[in-house]
């Protein structure tokens, strides 16, 4: 990746500016305008969070451009067995700064971190196109199933070591703030930001 740019774990002096920027990396790319910097606000505090794996990566004048995001999450088996595995997202990389290897080295650093911390797998929604590279596969092929039951492509896993994902099938439980949003408290904490247009754009997902 090119030279210049540092990472380190975030302290909550960078929560403004890890918010700012992940507005602006995900800011109608998705659907017009984006939820992911409040998600982000809603978590702050809540046990979910796994803060030795939440990184920032910062540009040669200090400005973080770069940010990964954890949170603990569960496997539900049939039979009511809670499995822990955990999730990376949002990841945000400054428009200006992207396609220089920021993201691919802030997954690749903090998986080699979750594994050392001894969790099984990682388990994601994305882009196949960009997460099979890091070794994420259909998490059907584990025994891993979305929330409502449905497999699909764009939800994936990883084991952090060989067949450590093998014991581990059932449902996936998000963190209840990936998928309750609340609209109006989204648009009241959007305001504090410079104003953006919401563009309904071709290529977003909702
Ligand atoms: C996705 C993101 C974090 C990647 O970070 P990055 O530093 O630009 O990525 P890297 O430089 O490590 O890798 C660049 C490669 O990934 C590809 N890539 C980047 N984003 C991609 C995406 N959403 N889908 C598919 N491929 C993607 C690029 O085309 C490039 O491919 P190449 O190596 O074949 O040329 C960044 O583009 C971003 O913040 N995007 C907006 C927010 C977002 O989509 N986050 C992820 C949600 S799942």
């Amino acid at each position: 990746m090119e030279s210049g740019y540092t990472f380190r774990l975030e302290t909550p002096a960078d929560f403004a500016a890890v918010e700012a920027l992940t507005r602006e990396a995900f800011w109608n790319v998705y659907q017009p305008g984006c939820e992911e910097h409040f998600i982000i606000h809603s978590m702050r505090g809540d046990p979910a969070v796994i803060h030795e794996l939440n990184y920032v990566c910062e540009d040669a004048s200090g400005l973080i451009c770069g940010h990964i995001f954890y949170t603990h999450t569960s496997v539900i088996a049939g039979d009511g067995q809670v499995f822990p595995v955990i999730t990376f997202g949002p990841i945000s990389v400054h428009p200006e700064h992207q396609k220089k290897g920021i993201g691919s080295a802030l997954i690749q650093m903090t998986m080699k971190k979750a594994a050392e911390m001894k969790f099984p797998g990682i388990v994601i929604t994305g882009n196949p196109a960009y997460y099979h590279r890091f070794g994420f596969r259909d998490a059907s092929d584990f025994g891993i199933v979305f929330e409502d039951g449905s497999s699909f492509p764009a939800f994936m896993a990883c084991e952090l070591e060989p067949d450590a994902l093998a014991p581990i099938h059932g449902r996936i439980q998000f963190c209840p703030a990936f998928s309750s949003i609340d609209q109006d408290a989204l648009l009241r904490f959007d305001q504090q930001f410079p104003k953006k247009e919401w563009l309904r754009l071709p290529g977003q997902l909702h």
